[in-house]
């Protein structure tokens, strides 16, 4: 056990939650030295958020349209994260995209993850399951998951963790989705792991993982 504070977690998402739940499971099981301090959602009938009301965890719902000017919302984001004594962002499931001032303000302790192994298959309009259609249509034998920093562009920060799945021949998109989920599930919490376990080194695009 890490003798290290927990690591102070914001979590970003706008949908149901999955990849967000099984972190929730992993910190409460004792696997990862970290705590979810806040969520936040430009979905107010979001999975996520209603995972953190239920759950005691403080949750936000965030809309650019709720502000007046850029830099206010940006601000009240930064404020928030602030106040929650934010360590690490993650995005887990966000359909927005981070301003960059509130990226910048995160440079190397903000991740994302993309179900798909990039820099293929990423980027605008390449979310949920349009990546595994275009995968099928591509004809890969391979997909995968990337856990990436962000930077202020989409799926394109340096990896942290990737890992290969298998395509199958008969595969849908639902069908290859499921699968990766699964994988989804389990690498995700394994890279906040090793930020939690300060095993992360980041040199330029290099980011190297301690043993
Ligand atoms: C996941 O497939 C993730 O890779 C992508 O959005 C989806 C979110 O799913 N960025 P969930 O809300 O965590 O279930």
């Amino acid at each position: 056990m890490s003798a290290m504070n927990p690591l102070r977690i914001t979590a970003f998402a706008s949908g149901r939650g999955s990849n967000l739940l099984a972190i929730l499971k992993n910190i409460e099981e004792g696997a990862i030295n970290a705590r979810v301090v806040g969520v936040i959602s430009n979905n107010s009938k979001s999975g996520a958020l209603q995972m953190a009301y239920g759950r005691g965890i403080s949750g936000y719902h965030i809309t650019r349209r709720h502000f007046s000017a850029d830099e206010d919302y940006e601000q009240h984001i930064l404020d928030v994260l602030a106040e929650l004594g934010t360590d690490l962002v993650i995005l887990a499931g966000y359909m927005k995209m981070m301003p960059e001032r509130v990226v910048r303000a995160y440079k190397n302790r903000m991740l994302n993850i993309h179900p798909a192994l990039l820099p293929a298959f990423g980027g605008k309009g390449l979310y949920g399951q349009h990546v595994h259609e275009a995968v099928l249509e591509y004809g890969c034998k391979v997909s995968g998951v990337t856990v990436h920093l962000v930077d202020a562009d989409y799926d394109t920060g340096a990896p942290v963790l990737q890992r290969c799945v298998p395509v199958k021949d008969d595969d849908t998109p639902t069908t290859l989705a499921a699968r990766i989920l699964q994988v989804e599930h389990e690498i995700y919490s394994e890279a906040i792991r090793l930020f939690a376990d300060d095993k992360i080194r980041i040199e330029g695009r290099r980011v190297r993982t301690l043993p």
